[in-house]
C-alpha cells in the first residue's frame, strides 16, 4: 500500500504533484522545461544563473531567466558568493517572473567552485548564512536552497546550514545527498535526507539517483520528505515522471511508450527547439538531447553516432524518421504472439 502524498507548499506556492525537475545547466533550458512539465512536474527550476553575469545584464543570461509564461510556478536558481550581488540578482529574476528564488550551494564544477560559488560556499557556513539572509530580505517571494552534504565526507555541514536556513526564513531545502568532492561517484545517501527531514521544520526535497517509480515512492516514504527532485533519469525519458505521478495519485503507472513513439516525441522536441532558438543554435544543442532519446532499440548506438555528425536539422530529422519507419515495419511484420 503506497502512502498518501500531499502537495508541496513553499510559502504561498502550492505544488502538485510534489515532483521537481532538477536544474541542469546546459540541459533544462526553457524549451525543455515547458515540454517536460506536462508529464507531471509540479515545479521546474531553471539552469543555474550566475549572479555576477546578471549584474551586467549579459544577453545570454537574460535569455536564461525569461520565463515566457508557460511554467507556473517556476523557480529561478542563482549562484554566486557575494551576498549583495546575490540579493540584487534575486530582485532581477523576481521581476522577470520567478515565483521562487533558489540558491545554489551544490554545484561541484571547478569553474564555479574556483570563485567560491556553488558547493564551495559550504566551506564557509557564515557566508552561506549571509547569502541566505540577504536574498530572503531582497525579494517578496519564497527563497529556497539546493545543497550537497558538504564539501568533503569529513565536513558534512548540511544540518548546520539547514538550521541556519530555517532561522533566516528559507522556505524549503533540496538535498542532493552526495558531497561536492564525490561529484557523481558512489550513490546518493538517502539516510542523510531522512536525517535532514527530522532536523528542521521546513519542507525538504530529496534528490539523487531516482530512476524507478516504485523506488522513488519508497525513498520518499522512508525518508519522510515532502517532495522529490528528478534529474538525469528523465533526460530522454519524461514518461518516468508521469509514472511516479500516477502512483502518487493511486493510479496505475503506464508503461514507457515503445521506441517509435519516443522517437516521435524526440522529433517534436527537435522541431520546437529549431522554432524557438533558430537552426544554428538548436542543431548542436539537440545532438546532446537526441543522445538521451536514442536508446533502448536495435541500432540505437549506431544512430546516435550518425546523429552526432549531422550539420542540419533536415539531415537529422531524415535519419530519425527512417528509423521510426523501420521500427513501424518491424512491429507490423512481428509474428502474432511475439508482442507479449
Ligand atoms: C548536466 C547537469 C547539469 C546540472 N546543473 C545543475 C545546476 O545548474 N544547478 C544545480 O543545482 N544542480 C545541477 N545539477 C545537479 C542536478 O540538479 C541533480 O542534483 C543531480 O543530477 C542529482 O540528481 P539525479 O541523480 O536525479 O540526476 C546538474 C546535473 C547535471 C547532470
Amino acid at each position: 500500500m503506497l502512502p498518501a502524498v500531499a502537495p508541496l507548499r513553499i510559502g504561498a506556492v502550492e505544488i502538485w504533484p510534489p515532483i521537481v525537475l532538477a536544474p541542469m545547466s546546459g540541459v533544462t533550458n526553457r524549451t525543455l522545461r515547458a515540454l517536460y512539465k506536462p508529464f507531471g512536474f509540479g515545479l521546474t527550476v531553471t539552469e543555474f544563473v550566475s549572479s555576477n553575469a546578471l549584474q551586467y545584464g549579459a544577453k545570454r543570461t537574460m535569455e536564461m531567466i525569461d520565463q515566457h509564461g508557460v511554467e507556473k510556478p517556476v523557480s529561478t536558481q542563482l549562484w554566486g558568493n557575494d551576498p549583495a550581488i546575490m540579493a540584487y540578482a534575486a530582485q532581477v529574476v523576481r521581476e522577470c517572473g520567478a515565483d521562487i528564488v533558489d540558491i545554489n550551494f551544490g554545484c561541484p564544477a571547478p569553474k564555479v567552485t574556483k570563485t567560491e560559488g556553488g558547493s564551495a560556499c559550504l566551506r564557509d557556513i557564515e557566508r552561506c548564512e549571509a547569502i541566505m539572509r540577504a536574498v530572503v530580505a531582497a525579494v517578496d517571494c519564497p527563497v529556497t536552497v539546493k545543497m550537497r552534504l558538504g564539501w568533503t565526507e569529513d565536513a558534512l555541514v548540511y544540518l548546520d546550514v539547514a538550521k541556519r536556513a530555517e532561522a533566516v526564513g528559507i522556505r524549503a531545502l533540496t538535498l542532493h545527498a552526495r558531497t561536492a568532492k564525490q561529484f557523481y561517484k558512489g550513490s546518493a545517501d538517502w539516510a542523510h535526507i531522512g536525517a535532514l527531514k527530522r532536523a528542521v521544520g521546513i519542507p525538504i526535497i530529496g534528490n539523487g539517483d531516482l530512476t524507478d517509480p516504485y523506488d522513488a515512492l519508497a525513498k520518499m516514504s522512508a525518508s519522510g520528505v515532502d517532495a522529490i527532485m528528478l534529474g538525469r533519469a528523465i533526460l530522454g525519458n519524461p514518461w518516468l515522471v508521469g509514472q511516479i505521478w500516477a502512483l502518487m495519485e493511486g493510479r496505475e503507472a503506464a508503461a514507457t511508450p515503445p521506441a517509435a513513439e519516443r522517437l516521435n516525441f524526440a522529433l517534436h522536441h527537435y522541431g520546437v527547439m529549431v522554432e524557438e532558438w533558430g537552426e544554428a543554435r538548436a542543431v548542436p544543442q539537440m545532438r546532446k538531447h537526441l543522445g538521451y532519446y536514442l536508446k533502448g532499440f536495435r541500432g540505437a548506438s549506431e544512430l546516435r553516432e550518425r546523429v552526432m555528425r549531422t550539420e542540419t536539422a533536415a539531415e537529422t530529422v531524415a535519419l530519425v524518421d527512417a528509423v521510426i519507419e523501420r521500427l513501424r515495419l518491424e512491429t507490423e511484420t512481428e509474428p502474432v504472439g511475439t508482442a507479449a
